[in-house]
């Protein structure tokens, strides 16, 4: 099965900040799942270049935009490498081909009859690149999202007739599966029952975008070009990229993952777009809560924001990507707070899933010549082999329905409950009878092999510490044999080798 997840597309006005390096995360996360459940995956993300926000920030540097995109651009790239993200399509919207195939685009609607030139009069956010609805006493409004005043517009341009799709689209969000979550479903079918009324397409005062064809002085409104990008993604390395090849990569999208503040663009004006194109709407639109830092909204002027980069580097991927992935709920808000941080790696990961696999391979090494425990009869020893099995299948159906959150903790379920099982059966203890060594070899044998299905349901999430705890068990993961099957109880060879072992997470310090 074919499977498209998407990014937002971001704007190049700056680099990456801890929304956008979530976002990503998350989809990175889903991406590995679906390859790992057998899915042909193509993960698009990538950069919206163009409009009035980007002319300006290039223009305070000095700099021409092509010049100021090519090096944000870059850095979101490199980000993205650094973090280890699997994107298969990173897309620029400022490429060539793009620009084709937003020409090809247009023209479809345009002979749709969906397009007519109009007078555009409103307040606009140059942060949203959107008009903002008849906000009271304009003039001294600022924008809540980027605390700017608004600008006042009085122009002529070309319109979509966004209000002929108000039935198509009331049909679209009608079905529960098209947005979610249900809080942000209820706000989109709020925002539709008013009426949809058409929106402008083009502007005449930025130079810096795509140019209308036959439309003197129109550029396309970036909105209308950057959500074009995900399907022009879909054309990239091909030698004459165009919407056919596109749609024959497997267009529509089944996912697109973007924050709540640009959910009105995913789930109401990119459908009517498509549908006019005569095009296939995208399956679903996941609208994810905003994060704030120790309960703060992050601003430039608070001076709060939270470099991802300078996580990274001192905390690593994989601590930043659990308390992305399991302290958060995806479509709720989240709060990023150091205490929290540090006591959820500390707990999550160093104590209960690295002290649980350092310890029992020690024992298992030390009483087993190094091996994992050896013996003729398979005892039943049913408790960890259910609770393993209840975790897999209650796993696999959190991630297909996006409740990453809920999937990360059955994994800590697990280790909770392995912990518990080597507790109460002490196997240390055990051991000083002869006649016992069965039984601490099936104990110890049990708890490694929980381990490796521990290590096998990290590997979307935490990718490093999969393959930590893989080498760990002397590597038994096979990449060339199905994932799934792999998770069945039972496979770690008895009498394999077993590495000597190493801290495979950290503490953190208390900052
Ligand atoms: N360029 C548009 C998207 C076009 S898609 C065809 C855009 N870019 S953005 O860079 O401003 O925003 C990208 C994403 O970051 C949005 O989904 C937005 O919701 C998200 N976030 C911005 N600040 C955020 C937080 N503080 N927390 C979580 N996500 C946030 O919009």
């Amino acid at each position: 099965m074919s499977f498209i997840i998407t990014t937002p597309l971001y704007y190049v006005n700056d680099k990456p900040h801890l929304g956008s390096t979530y976002t990503t995360i998350i989809c990175d996360s889903i991406a590995r799942f679906k390859r790992l459940i057998g899915d042909e995956v193509i993960f698009i993300t990538g950069v919206d270049e163009h409009g009035l926000k980007i002319q300006r920030t290039a223009n305070d540097k000095g700099l021409e935009p092509k010049e100021h995109c090519d090096e944000i651009s870059r850095i979101f790239y490199d980000s993205w490498k650094d973090w280890d993200i699997t994107f298969d399509k990173f897309i620029r919207t400022s490429s060539q081909f793009h620009e084709s195939l937003v020409h090809e685009f247009y023209e479809r609607v345009r002979s749709s009859d969906d397009i007519y030139m109009g007078v555009q009069k409103g307040w606009y956010c140059v942060g949203c690149e959107e008009f903002k609805d008849n906000p009271e006493n304009s003039s001294s409004y600022k924008c809540p999202i980027h605390q700017k005043n608004l600008e006042w517009r009085n122009e002529e341009n070309l319109f979509f007739r966004l209000s002929k799709y108000q039935s198509d689209i009331e049909k679209i969000i009608n079905n529960e599966s098209f947005i979610e979550p249900k809080e942000r479903r209820n706000e989109i079918k709020k925002f539709v029952s008013k009426g949809l009324t058409d929106f402008s397409i083009s502007r005449t005062n930025v130079s810096w975008g795509i140019s209308v064809p036959n439309v003197k002085n129109h550029t396309f409104y970036v909105w209308f070009d950057a959500l074009l990008g995900y399907i022009s993604a879909l054309s990239l390395n091909h030698e004459n990229p165009s919407l056919e090849i596109s749609i024959n990569c497997g267009w529509p999208a089944n996912i697109h993952l973007i924050g709540k503040d640009i959910l009105r663009f995913h789930a109401v004006y990119w459908p009517a777009m498509l549908i006019s194109a005569g095009l296939k709407v995208p399956e679903k639109v996941f609208g994810h809560g905003f994060l704030t830092r120790e309960g703060q909204k992050m601003g430039k002027s608070l001076g709060n924001v939270l470099d991802p980069n300078l996580l990274l580097s001192k905390y690593g991927k994989d601590p930043v990507r659990w308390f992305l992935i399991k302290d958060i709920s995806l479509g709720s808000d989240g709060d990023f707070q150091n205490k929290r941080f540090v006591d959820i790696i500390n707990n999550d990961l160093a104590n209960t899933i690295g002290n649980l696999i350092n310890r029992t391979v020690s024992m298992s090494r030390k009483w087993f010549d190094n091996k994992v425990p050896n013996y003729e009869k398979e005892l039943l020893d049913d408790k960890l082999s259910s609770k393993s099995k209840k975790t897999v299948e209650k796993y696999i159906d959190f991630f297909n329905s996006y409740k990453l959150d809920l999937a990360a903790g059955e994994i800590l379920d697990l280790a909770i409950n392995t912990n518990l099982y080597l507790n109460n059966l002490q196997p240390w203890i055990l051991i000083k009878e002869e006649e016992n060594i069965t039984r601490v070899k099936e104990v110890i044998y049990n708890v490694l092999e929980s381990t490796r299905i521990i290590g096998l349901l990290l590997l979307p999430i935490l990718p490093e510490l999969a393959s930590k705890i893989d080498a760990q068990l002397g590597h038994v993961y096979k990449k060339d044999i199905s994932w799934v099957s792999q998770l069945e109880w039972g496979i770690l060879n008895h009498g394999s080798e077993l590495p000597e072992p190493t801290p495979i997470i950290n503490k953190l310090e208390y900052e």
